[in-house]
């Protein structure tokens, strides 16, 4: 039986991603450092995906650093010799924090970029060559009309999106030493949001986000009094930024079909967008959660943050096309479920 391994699948985007894979009937292994996600999502999962108990041993975890080498190679090894061959990688762990990552570029270059040719290179001394990329929309900077294609310039304007798009660079400098061998998605991500319609499993990031979803979140459950709009006068539809929010099951479902697209094709390089293609300004996503979870959502506007894009939204012609990928879930259903995992931890 061969086992794929998902670097740091105890996070918001790799927890999901696992549960899919559980139910696909794959065996998985999780890695995670764990110091942006706690374990306990583990036992979440696995009700979840209801596997039944002698099946436990479908999901394995430890407790791993992707810049450990050493550990790295030794459980590439072990998986082997129980007979459970890692033969692909979904690789998300990785630090997120925009702001953080211009204050400590070492920190995000060295876990990043580091750890991902760490892993890179006990994949390849353990022969295994198929890898899916947590890459993300970041990476473009700023556009013309905000609306993106895969061929859209990379020009990324922090730190973080600096280390996404070096590791895009090193992954296709990878294939193309080996073009026969290696098979690669760069899944670039617009903005996950949402949460298991279960309300099970959500995202539970450790200390204050940034981000606006979980932000409208702690305003909701009146963890903080209101929202600051960051900006009114954009040249959007109401002055407000506007994005491309999808639902986390969808982005999930995305990793299963290019999983399963790079199994059954020839070796390549694929970069895809995995977005909705509607934009959604902070007005419009705020006044949707209102009214599909009878809530209010207090705001008031605040100067824009540096780094901010008008606009930033997929074109997803080329998943739809290659993958046979299109996300199914509503703006409604994502405020609906994320508002859901919320509910269930009062
Ligand atoms: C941010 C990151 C991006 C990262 C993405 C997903 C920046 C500059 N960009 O993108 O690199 O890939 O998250 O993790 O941080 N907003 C408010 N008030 C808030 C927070 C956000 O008005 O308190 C607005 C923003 O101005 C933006 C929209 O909400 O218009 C979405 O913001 P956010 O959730 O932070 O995502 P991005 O800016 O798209």
């Amino acid at each position: 039986m061969n086992t794929v391994l998902v670097t740091g699948g105890t996070g918001f985007i790799g927890s999901h991603t696992c549960l899919c894979l559980l139910e696909m009937g794959f065996y998985i292994l999780i890695i995670d450092s764990n110091v942006n996600s706690s374990k306990k999502v583990l036992n979440k999962i696995k009700k979840l995906s209801k596997i039944p108990k002698e099946d436990d041993n479908r999901v394995d975890f430890l407790k791993c650093d992707i810049r450990n080498e050493d550990l790295l190679n030794r459980i590439f090894k072990k998986k082997l010799e129980e007979n459970k061959k890692i033969t692909s990688v979904i690789h998300f762990a990785a630090l997120k924090s925009v702001s953080e990552s211009d204050q400590f570029p070492l920190k995000y270059w060295d876990t990043n970029v580091s750890g991902t040719i760490s892993l890179l290179k006990v994949m390849t001394a353990n022969d295994c060559h198929t890898l899916i990329f947590s890459s993300s929309a970041t990476i473009y900077g700023y556009s013309k009309d905000g609306f993106l294609k895969e061929s859209t310039p990379i020009s990324p304007i922090n730190t973080y999106g600096k280390t996404k798009s070096t590791i895009e660079q090193i992954l296709n400098e990878l294939f193309h030493s080996q073009p026969n061998l290696w098979r690669i998605a760069n899944l670039r991500y617009f903005n996950p949001i949402g949460a298991h319609p279960s309300g099970f499993i959500g995202e539970d990031p450790f200390g204050m986000p940034n981000n606006i979803f979980p932000l409208i979140i702690k305003v909701a459950s009146r963890e903080i009094d209101y929202l600051k709009i960051f900006g009114n006068d954009y040249d959007t539809k109401d002055g407000t930024g506007v994005r491309d929010y999808i639902h986390v099951m969808d982005v999930s479902e995305g990793h299963m079909v290019a999983l399963d697209f790079l199994t059954k094709n020839e070796p390549q390089i694929i970069q895809v967008n995995l977005g909705t293609g509607k934009g959604t300004s902070v007005l419009e996503l705020i006044s949707i959660f209102e009214k599909v979870n009878n809530l209010k959502i207090p705001y008031k506007f605040v100067e824009k943050r540096k780094g901010d894009v008008a606009k930033c939204v997929a074109d997803n012609s080329l998943a739809q096309k290659l993958l046979k990928w299109s996300p199914k879930k509503t703006i409604e259903e994502m405020c609906q479920d994320g508002w859901k995992w919320k509910e269930k931890r009062f």
